[in-house]
């Protein structure tokens, strides 16, 4: 199950991993959004409107700004080493396409500009989100050995992130932009459903296996969410902070 918890990663990312593209660029895409006042109560709202427009605007990519497409997004490869009570070992998932991000909307933002430095508190709502792909572990369960490898398939229903994170504003090129220094985010989770093959020799105790953790998802949610924290808040960060150097601030405020 430590495969779901990659996801994690992204529930409240709208774009990711991509490269800087070469100057100049166009930004006309973004001509017909507002542009955020700096008064607190103006400044959530105004952030709020453009994140929930940017996101199903920008998921086929963007060309000229070079901004990939991300729905669905596509892992090559994540990896987890996991340690904890009687297991032991490392899973890696290959070639996971991510679908529902185009559909994250943000609810709530509670932004604070000082000084060039920003706060930033966002809770998100995602109705859907499938996770599939191909899986191989190499795992320690007491004095078990176990090998399993297969294609899995997840779904997650109604995703509810709270997201909490401080960053600054720099200047770049003759351009502002914002880049986070800390993140903090506490994805809950409606429902859990997985599907997988090859964790046993037997497809019927692969399906025993799968019924027991349908069932208890909560648990091992709750388990693996903190132990895998370590992995997926630095890569959550970096990922964002790739998306955001994509596209200067100074386009969405007022001076
Ligand atoms: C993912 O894999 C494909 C095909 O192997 C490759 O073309 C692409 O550059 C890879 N992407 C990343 C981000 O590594
Ligand atoms: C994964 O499962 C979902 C829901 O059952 C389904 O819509 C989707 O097509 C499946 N994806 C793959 C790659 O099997």
């Amino acid at each position: 199950m430590h495969y779901t918890i990659a996801v994690l990663c992204l529930l409240v990312s709208f774009h990711c991993c991509f490269s800087v593209p070469a100057s100049p660029r166009d930004y006309k895409l973004f001509a017909d959004l507002p542009k955020c006042s700096t008064e607190e109560d103006q400044l959530s709202d105004c952030v709020k409107h453009i994140f929930n427009t940017l996101t199903p605007r920008l998921k086929d990519g963007n060309e000229e700004l070079k901004i990939p497409p991300y729905e669905p997004l596509v892992l090559n490869r994540t990896s987890f080493q996991y340690s904890s009570g009687n297991v032991n070992g490392r899973i890696t998932m290959r070639n996971a396409k991510l679908s529902g991000f185009s559909t994250n909307v943000a609810k709530e933002v509670n932004v604070k500009l000082k000084d060039g430095k920003v706060k930033l508190r966002m809770v998100t709502f995602m109705p859907k989100l499938n996770i599939a792909g191909h899986y191989k572990a190499d795992l320690q369960v007491n004095q078990l050995q176990l090998k399993p490898k297969g294609e899995f398939n997840v779904t997650l229903t109604n995703v509810e992130a709270t997201t909490i994170t401080d960053g600054e504003v720099y200047e770049k090129d003759g351009h502002r932009f914002f880049r986070m220094k800390n993140i903090d985010s506490n994805p809950k989770i409606g429902d859990l459903h997985i599907k997988a093959n090859g964790i046993f020799q037997d497809p019927e105790l692969d399906q025993i296996a799968l019924n027991v953790a349908n069932q208890y998802w909560r648990d091992i949610y709750g388990i693996m969410l903190p132990e895998t924290r370590q992995y997926w808040q630095p890569l959550l960060l970096r990922m964002f902070n790739e998306a955001l150097e994509l596209v200067p601030i100074d386009g969405f405020l007022k001076d």
